[in-house]
């Protein structure tokens, strides 16, 4: 048996089957770069889901987080710290909102921004107890708690957890008009309408431009939440710091997780205005790591790497790169290439019972890390700080590998 299998092994016999892994066992990263524990080297395109768009262990992550961990690493909300304060004044600053609640991942993040909007339904909106209503959108992945699956239509996220908490109502996503309808008809109950500005895990679904303004003008018609999961097209992903600023929204609730520390330590967040965020108070929400010493410190540095290193701007330049190689392509296993910076994806139309899983594993044979979404998409997302000559070489071994079934 090779190292790699063991491993492997070891997982399927001692860890929940809840996940279906590429069979590729790494064990060392650095900028896009992964190695497997046999010493062979791999672009990386998943970026561990957009959580490492800094890259595998940067150096002034790592290092905020070693000198933190060896001084003060976790004192709960019990008592004050000297770090979470000043990372709260950073984070508001560099997003521009009155506060910010952290937690640890997406899923309580958006936890967190749900029980804000019902909460602000209540006591600023003035809905009747128990009557507030949230808007999702179909195809949407906010996370895998019981409430957040309760507004999923992925049988394979929803099926047999129920029963399911309500006060949710699902439309079509990309589909203003889906809202307006909704709005009209249950306005004075809805709080909040969450939505992701480009549908990441449903297979990077792009919406029309103008969809983000139109709902958002829509929201505020109707004096609802507009509520943005940026867990994964935040933190310059898409071309921008936000995915919102495309279209020069700027969303009342900001949920961010995954990048926000560059994938050292699960660091997420809420960011909202004082008429949202102080409607929940003391004793009425929280989490023990929650906004720990090094979530602040670690967060901190993820943020100025992003700035230091013009993250959004690279996103946006080598996304239109990677973009424009792939239309060359001729090939009829590709669909379709979308997507929006350094997130993007490609469609795959099986051929000779080849499937989007063959295509990565060929793939992987070659170099390249990249994983299938829902069967028949293929997610191409690296950490981008790849330089244009590796990105330019992973577009060469990603092409080889499509061919390879032509
Ligand atoms: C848009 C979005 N929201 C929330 C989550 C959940 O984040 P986590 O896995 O950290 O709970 C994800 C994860 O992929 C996501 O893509």
């Amino acid at each position: 048996m090779t190292k790699s299998q063991e491993f492997i092994e070891m997982e399927h016999q001692y860890g929940a089957h809840n996940y279906h892994p590429l069979p590729v066992v790494l064990s060392k990263g650095e900028g896009a770069f992964v190695w497997d524990v046999e010493g062979k080297k791999y672009f990386d395109f998943l970026s561990a889901y957009s959580a490492v768009n800094q890259g595998h262990c940067h150096p002034k992550i790592v290092k905020a987080l070693c000198d933190q961990a060896q001084t003060l690493t976790l004192t709960s909300r019990a008592f004050y710290n000297d770090c979470l304060g000043p990372y709260e004044k950073y984070i508001t600053d560099y997003f521009k909102y009155d506060k910010v609640l952290p937690m640890n991942t997406g899923a309580e993040a958006d936890e967190t921004a749900m029980k804000l909007a019902r909460r602000w339904g209540y006591r600023v909106k003035g809905i009747e107890e128990d009557k507030a209503i949230i808007v999702c959108c179909e195809g949407n992945f906010h996370g895998r708690t019981i409430s957040i699956v309760s507004m999923s239509t992925d049988p394979d996220s929803y099926g047999q957890f129920g029963p399911f908490t309500p006060g949710f109502i699902k439309i079509p996503y990309n589909d203003s008009k889906a809202l307006e309808a909704v709005l009209e008809k249950h306005g004075k109950d809805i709080a909040g309408f969450l939505v992701e500005p480009i549908q990441g895990e449903a297979g990077v679904y792009v919406p029309d431009d103008g969809y983000l303004k139109t709902c958002y003008d829509l929201c505020k018609k109707h004096n609802v939440l507009f509520i943005a999961d940026e867990v994964q097209t935040g933190i310059a992903r898409t071309g921008k710091l936000l995915a919102c600023e495309h279209e020069g929204v700027r969303p009342d609730v900001l949920i961010l997780g995954k990048a926000l520390s560059g994938g050292v330590i699960p660091v997420s967040a809420v960011l909202a205005d004082d008429e949202v965020m102080l409607t929940i108070g003391p004793g009425e929400h929280g989490s023990t790591f929650g906004g720990f010493c090094l979530a602040g410190k670690v967060a901190m540095a993820a943020l100025e790497v992003v700035k230091e290193e013009k993250l959004a701007e690279r996103a946006e330049y080598l996304g239109k790169i990677f973009r424009d190689e792939m239309a060359k392509v001729k090939s009829d296993m590709i669909e379709l290439v979308r997507g929006k910076g350094l997130l993007n994806a490609i469609v795959i139309r099986p051929k000779n019972g080849k499937e989007a899983w063959d295509v990565c594993l060929k793939m992987r044979d070659l170099g390249v890390l990249a994983k299938p979404t829902h069967g028949h998409i293929i997610r191409f997302a690296p950490p981008i700080v790849i330089s244009e000559e590796d990105l330019r070489k992973a577009i060469e071994l990603i092409k080889e590998a499509i061919l390879s079934f032509e």
